[in-house]
């Protein structure tokens, strides 16, 4: 896979598909705020340059908080969900960052495979964070240290 920084021209097609792959996608707004802010954010393409999926990242002092990933719904479940996680982890480590954190929605038992495949541990529970389409939902914070390697 090739990856670039993500672009301001990029937004309407991460945009396009955040909507596809999400039931409560992020809007275009959250994905300009995120490359006003300078997040790390990274757009993924095969060899056609058919964008596949991006990642957002934003530095915490030495933390890593993995706002966004996601992979267009056409090519999931090939290996490219793990890949980028996997770019994940080594940015975060090239930056000298000692912990990568995340939310993910407790329902979403795809994403928690993928980060425990990756050596994520389960860090805690919030209560009712999200909403949902009945109520809410509990978001469950995931943790890997990379504490051992600085
Ligand atoms: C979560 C997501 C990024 C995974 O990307 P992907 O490209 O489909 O995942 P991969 O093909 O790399 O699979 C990696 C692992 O995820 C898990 N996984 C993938 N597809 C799965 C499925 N259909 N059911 C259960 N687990 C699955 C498996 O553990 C898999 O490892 P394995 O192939 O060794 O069994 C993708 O499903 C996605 O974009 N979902 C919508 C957005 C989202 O939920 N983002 C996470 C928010 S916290």
């Amino acid at each position: 896979m090739l990856s670039r920084k993500m672009q301001p021209q990029d937004i309407p097609e991460v945009a396009a598909i955040e909507q596809d792959a999400n039931q409560f996608p992020w809007s275009i707004k959250n994905f300009e705020d995120c490359l006003k802010a300078g997040h790390q954010s990274r757009v993924f393409f095969n060899e056609a340059t058919e964008m596949l999926g991006y990642t957002i990242i934003q530095k915490v002092v030495d933390e890593a908080h993995l706002l966004n990933i996601c992979v267009k719904p056409s090519v999931q479940g090939q290996g490219f969900g793990r890949e980028i996680l996997n770019y994940v982890v080594e940015f975060s480590k090239n930056s000298a960052l000692v912990l990568i954190v995340l939310e993910v929605r407790s329902s979403n038992q795809r994403a928690q495979t993928l980060y425990l495949q990756a050596g994520f541990n389960e860090m805690s529970v919030r209560h009712n964070y999200y909403p949902a389409k009945q109520g809410r939902e509990d978001a469950v914070l995931m943790g890997l240290d990379l504490s051992f390697l600085v």
